[in-house]
């Protein structure tokens, strides 16, 4: 089902009385990237997914965006759907947004499931190569822009052995919006560390990193979930930073085996 909230476009599936997970996408992409998830969790769990806010097919206003109004929009999610203690599932820029949601206001949520993210703000370097990346889009637009990065999330066998989704992955970000890739950028670029407050999760959480993953490494994701208290942490084969659609079934038997261990009946 379709519902516009707050600007958003929000997709659900499944029952309601089932335990939500709401997925939230990375960095250029739309809810889409959540596809081979959302077909095998549905008949046992409300799948929300949505489109960040200057993405996809949600508003995109005038561009200024920051992480906190990304968590906003993910809370106006929750309220206007009526949702208690959704379980909450973030790629990369999807995790920024999770990691801020948790340290704000853990109650509100029963698991977290964190793919291909990191919890440190940007470096110094790491600025700067958005800033070049803002310029990039001024002078040469998107579609150049997501011709240097994206292919670079994923794993250096993808393009070959997996071309129909990969074609299709570089096709949805090469459509965004520049006003919309740019202040996604430069939230991102703007967002605080998450780092300190990880000890302090408490909910059952799952962290899930492709092997080849360059932008958020095994090594970097593995100290993630050591500091987190209920955490279990999973190496995706033949994936780089795009796990969930590199690997769906590595990745769905995983969330399927989390979420049967916390958060069944019968566990
Ligand atoms: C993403 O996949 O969301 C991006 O790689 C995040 C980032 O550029 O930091």
């Amino acid at each position: 089902m379709e519902n516009s909230i707050n600007g958003l476009k929000v997709y659900t599936s499944g029952n309601k009385n089932n335990q939500a997970i709401i997925f939230i996408h990375g960095f250029p992409h739309d809810h889409r990237m959540w596809d081979y998830q959302v077909e095998d969790l549905k008949e046992d769990y409300f799948c929300v997914t949505y489109d960040i806010r200057g993405l996809g097919e949600s508003y995109i206003g005038d561009g200024q965006y920051t992480m906190e109004a990304f968590v906003w929009d993910l809370y106006s999610v929750i309220d206007e759907l009526q949702i208690e203690k959704p379980i909450i599932c973030g790629l990369s820029m999807g995790g920024y947004i999770s990691f801020r949601a948790v340290e704000k206001e853990q109650e509100r949520f029963a698991g977290l499931i964190l793919c291909d993210t990191r919890a440190e703000d940007d470096s110094n370097e790491g600025k700067l190569i958005r800033s070049n990346s803002i310029n990039k889009i001024n002078v040469e637009g998107v579609e150049s822009f997501v011709n240097d990065f994206v292919p670079k999330c994923f794993h250096p066998q993808t393009p070959e052995k997996l071309s129909e989704m990969y074609e299709r992955t570089l096709e949805i970000s090469k459509s965004q919006n520049s006003l919309g890739v740019k202040g996604a950028l430069f939230a991102m670029l703007s967002r605080g560390n998450t780092t300190d407050s990880l000890k302090d999760i408490k909910i059952p959480t799952l962290v899930l990193v492709g092997r080849k993953d360059a932008l958020t490494p095994p090594k970097t994701m593995k100290k993630i979930a050591k500091k987190i208290k209920k955490s279990k942490f999973h190496i995706v084969p033949k994936a780089g930073h795009m796990a969930p659609l590199e690997n769906p079934e590595f990745v769905n038997e995983k969330i399927k085996l989390f979420l049967t261990k916390n958060f069944s009946d019968e566990k």
